[in-house]
């Protein structure tokens, strides 16, 4: 009979809360945000690091949480979609998505969102291309890319706005 699989404890901060779990050593990082952690906003679309639905932030840098390990995120600080919304409602980006049209199916949303905010940290006043480059992990089946281009680019407007004026503002007031 095969030896069970001991369990191994770990222990991760996602969007600021601490969690301690005994996971198998096999379990997907998205599993484990999905299904231990009941944070469902991260998508699961091709299982082979394809797609990008399943992007999330680890230290601050994204990656694709269907190929790496649980184990391989003891220690460490993950971002997922829903630590993007304010405690005074959406983030820019969330709004921007929403208003310009940057979502039919929503199913590459999340990782759509995870990856323009971490292009937004990065370079806060990308050009066209820069959006694209940024978001080319990502795959949309429905949208053709226009509006989600168009909604990075409201969403940056909006948040040089806030840095500029320090109010807060939505994604229109910019765009
Ligand atoms: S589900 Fe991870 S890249 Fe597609
Ligand atoms: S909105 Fe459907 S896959 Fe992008």
């Amino acid at each position: 009979m095969p030896e069970a699989i001991q369990p191994v404890r770990i222990e991760v901060t996602v969007n600021g809360h601490k969690y301690q779990r005994d996971i198998e050593p096999r379990m997907l990082l998205v599993e484990f945000i999905r299904e231990e952690l009941g944070l469902t906003g991260t998508h699961i679309g091709c299982d082979t690091s394809y797609c990008g639905a399943c992007t999330i932030l680890l230290n601050g840098k994204p990656i694709k949480s269907c190929t790496a390990l649980a184990v391989q995120a003891d220690g460490c600080e993950l971002m997922t979609v829903e630590g993007l919304e304010r405690d005074d409602g959406l983030h820019p980006l969330q709004t921007a998505f929403s208003e310009h049209h940057g979502l039919q199916c929503g199913y590459c949303t999340p990782g759509m969102l995870m990856s323009s905010y971490n292009l937004l940290e990065e370079n806060p006043n990308p050009s066209r291309d820069e959006i694209c480059k940024g978001i080319a992990g990502n795959v949309c089946r429905c949208t053709g890319y226009q509006n989600i281009v168009k909604a990075v680019d409201a969403a940056a407007k909006a948040l040089s706005y806030e840095i500029t004026t320090g109010k807060p503002t939505t994604a229109t007031e910019e765009a």
